[in-house]
């Protein structure tokens, strides 16, 4: 059976096909909690929308769980902090809907600058109510943005198109952004307040954004300021946007996102000045059909153990990069397996440094790579892209990431050197036709194909000249049941000690292994495990 899929709430079929093509997908749309909770540990992957809560509890349950895709933006219904420690990777479609909440938003101003919903309910109850319908212009009025993101942008934009002032506040966005949006940089949100005929709130919900607009920033507003909200409920504090329509200060308001969803009766739906939406701002045909195909996609991605353009828990790089980097991937993890297999896992500290043309990437995805290999046979498969950091600093490795344009005969290099001991330290690269190579094991110069394995056998380093040696071991092994394809006798001698490297054409068995340790000469031995074990 192939891993499977647990969609909890609708997605586009584009999505449903993709996932479906190579999952087993299974919809349940209104699960209640408690059953989800007894069945999420059958699933590699849950695919949800703002109404399923993944929390702490839902997590500690999902055994089998790899990936949550959020078919959407917002991700304040999941606890990424836990689900990073369980190595559980989440997902978002950050671009899809970007668009159509920004133009829900201009939806709201000019229905609510031009009392649209009181007009269309007076007409149709028989009432011409001319002069109570008046409505104002946008143009000249300003428009306060709290969050100029991709849709505080994608608003701006709009809005100027109206002649509107657009004005913006968000400490976390450059001025060059400011500047490319014609949007003005207000210092803070009281000055954004005290300046805006509108004011539309455009960032995540966060402990920060929680509450953000109350009492005291509705009080410093001009009478008569018209709010929106299509981000988050909570943003605009609920009870004191009601107060403040109450007494006049707010005249009207756009509301498509609550506190509590989804919710059928509230103080602000009293309000004639209050539209209300359902949460539709990401609610358009073309939204939806890319939403849903993004998310599927990257779950997809994930459980093929790629790396998904939106990973949320994992440090985000372009297209570019990851086509870049993605050779590296695998020769990271090689190195991070043969680390541990040879040298043991590190017990203080351990350094990655990439060197050559691989560092005109971000290289800090080769290094989630290299722990994921380093630590999966201490931590099992337990060990993921995701956690990989997390499960070292656990264990008090300190993570040392260094890049140098330099490496030396080779056009990309990566080196990995512990704090175990000189020894400890293992270089690789690419080469065509072959892959991964090593190329350095404790300071010696090898020449090593990793894929089938090898057994590493240090000698002491005079014994690397007497006659017969690398006759002997091989007799040896053959007498053992080991097929050798190729043996490599470094001429190094370091810190007295020499190398040879056995290429076997098979599984070597751990008695083999035992006998070649009592072979004179030899100090010490380690089985570099293949990619069949
Ligand atoms: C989003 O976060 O993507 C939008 O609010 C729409 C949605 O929640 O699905």
């Amino acid at each position: 059976m192939g891993a499977r899929v647990l969609v909890t709430e609708p997605i586009s079929i584009e999505g449903l096909r993709t996932l479906a093509a190579s999952l087993d997908v299974v919809e349940s749309f209104d699960i209640e909690r408690e059953e989800l909770l007894s069945i999420i540990g059958e699933f590699d992957a849950l695919i949800i929308r703002s109404l399923t809560s993944v929390d702490r509890e839902l997590l500690e349950r999902a055994e089998r769980l790899r990936v949550v895709g959020r078919a959407g933006v917002g991700v304040d219904n999941i606890d990424i902090t836990f689900a990073t420690s369980r190595g559980v990777m989440v997902v978002n479609a950050p671009e899809s809907n970007v668009i159509s909440a920004a133009e829900h938003t201009m939806a709201f101003m000019l229905a609510l600058t031009r009392n649209l919903p009181a007009a269309d309910r007076d007409l149709k109850h028989g009432v011409w109510p001319e002069a109570k319908s008046r409505g104002v212009e946008l143009l000249g009025k300003t428009l306060g943005i709290v969050g100029l993101g991709r849709v505080g942008s994608a608003v701006a934009v709009r809005a100027a198109s109206f002649g509107m002032r657009v004005i913006a506040c968000d400490p976390y966005i450059s001025e060059e952004r400011f500047r490319n949006f014609g949007v003005e940089r207000m210092p803070d949100l009281d000055t954004l307040m005290a300046a805006s005929d509108y004011v539309s709130v455009h960032t995540p919900k966060t402990e920060e954004t929680c509450d953000m607009i109350g009492e005291r920033e509705l009080s410093l507003a001009p009478d008569g300021v018209r709010i929106i909200n299509c981000a988050r409920g909570g943003i605009v504090n609920e009870a004191a946007l009601v107060d403040a329509l109450a007494d006049g200060k707010v005249a009207a308001a756009g509301i498509d996102v609550f506190e509590g969803e989804p919710v059928t009766d509230h103080p602000l739906f009293s309000f004639e000045q209050v539209l209300v939406t359902p949460h539709l701002g990401g609610s358009t045909e073309e939204a939806q059909s890319r939403v849903g195909q993004t998310v599927a996609e990257q779950v997809v991605e994930a459980l093929a153990g790629l790396l998904p353009r939106y990973a949320l828990n994992m440090p985000v790089a372009d297209a570019e990069t990851l086509a870049s980097v993605a050779p590296f991937m695998p020769l990271s993890e090689t190195l991070g397996r043969a680390y541990t297999q040879l040298f043991g896992v590190p017990t203080a500290g351990v350094e990655i440094r990439c060197s050559g043309e691989v560092t005109r990437y971000r290289t800090e995805l080769l290094t989630l790579a290299f722990l994921k290999g380093l630590l999966s046979s201490v931590e099992g498969d337990e060990v993921t892209l995701v956690n990989g950091r997390h499960l070292a600093r656990e264990r008090g490795i300190e993570i040392i990431e260094a890049r140098s344009t330099d490496a030396g005969n080779f056009t990309s290099l990566v080196t990995v050197s512990g704090s175990n001991g000189s020894r400890g330290s293992l270089s690789a690269t690419l080469m065509a036709p072959h892959g991964i190579r090593i190329t350095e094991i404790g300071g010696f110069e090898v020449d090593l194909m990793p894929a089938g394995g090898a057994l590493v056998c240090w000698f002491d380093g005079e014994a690397v000249d007497r006659p017969g040696i690398v006759g002997g071991v091989g007799t040896m092994l053959g007498d053992a049941g080991v097929n050798i394809n190729r043996m490599e006798v470094g001429r190094e001698v370091i810190d007295g000690r020499a190398i040879m490297l056995i290429s076997p054409s098979g599984d070597v068995p751990q008695s083999a292994v035992e006998l070649l340790k009592g072979h004179p000469g030899v100090l010490e031995v380690r089985l570099l495990r293949s990619d069949r074990d």
